[in-house]
């Protein structure tokens, strides 16, 4: 274990777990995920526009940088400041320190940048704001794609949010959602689920949900199909989990 560094390491258990799970190392052979989404939403635009994109819970904003391989200008909008604060801080310095929990007060000190990851280039093309995914300014629209990844589980009002954001896309753009549905009354009161519950004694799932508040101003384009994430807690426990995609095209 390395000794304790003086200069400044991001500690904050939760925020240095996202900069691993963005940044860091892939674990048990499955690829990078934030990395993974951005080239199937680039492989799915095909020749489309490649103007303005918007990443939705962007977190600590990997897929930000991702896109912006592919997209002109690309903006990461995230409800927590924390999170905000670490694209920032890598668009603006490429290099962001970190601390990884191994075991109960155990850390070990890494460090990530964009120039390792390819990224160098394209973080001029990148911007980060704190914002809420169910009242978004109107100046957040005309966007040619729009992630929400493993977002809408995680909305106040995730209904709110599906029902407005055609508003922000051009047409023919695409939007692409990823999620586990893993609903909790914690982030979304039960009475806000868009599915994952039994409708007149059906099940009623939540892809069932998309469908009915999409259907109006989306063309189902792309999936539903599973990708993988390993987010790591400690060096010996991790979250494995599948994530739903969905790509949506803007009628
Ligand atoms: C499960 S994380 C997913 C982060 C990232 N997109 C990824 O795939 O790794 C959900 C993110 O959504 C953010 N979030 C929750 N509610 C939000 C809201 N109303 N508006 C914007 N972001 C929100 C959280 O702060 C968190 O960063």
């Amino acid at each position: 274990m390395a000794t304790q560094p003086t200069s400044h390491y991001e500690t904050d258990r939760l925020i240095s777990e996202y900069i691993e799970f963005h940044y860091g190392d892939d674990y048990f052979g499955v690829a990078n995920f934030p990395k993974t989404l951005a080239q199937l939403a680039i492989e799915t635009m095909g020749d489309k526009p490649a103007g303005k994109a918007l990443d939705l819970g962007c977190a600590t904003g990997r897929a930000t940088f991702e896109l912006a391989r592919h997209f002109d200008q690309v903006t990461g909008i995230d409800f927590s400041a924390r999170f905000i604060g670490v694209g920032t801080q890598l668009a603006e310095q490429g290099r962001l320190r970190y601390t990884l929990t191994e075991e109960g007060e155990l850390v070990s000190y890494k460090e990530c940048s964009l120039g390792a990851l390819g990224l160098g280039d394209v973080a001029a093309k990148v911007e980060f704001f704190q914002g809420d995914a169910c009242n978004l300014k109107p100046v957040f629209s005309g966007y040619d794609l729009i992630l929400a990844a493993n977002l809408i589980d995680r909305l106040y009002s995730p209904a709110l949010f599906l029902k407005t954001v055609h508003e922000r896309l051009n047409p023919g753009g695409l939007l692409m959602l990823t999620s586990p549905y893993t609903w909790l009354p914690e982030h979304t009161k039960r009475e806000e689920w868009i599915g994952g519950f039994k409708k007149d004694g059906e099940n009623f799932t939540t892809f069932d949900g998309l469908k009915a508040m999409l259907g109006e101003h989306f063309r189902l384009v792309r999936g539903p199909e599973a990708v993988p994430f390993v987010i790591r807690e400690t060096k010996r426990k991790f979250q494995h989990t599948l994530s739903e995609v969905t790509v949506w095209e803007r009628i």
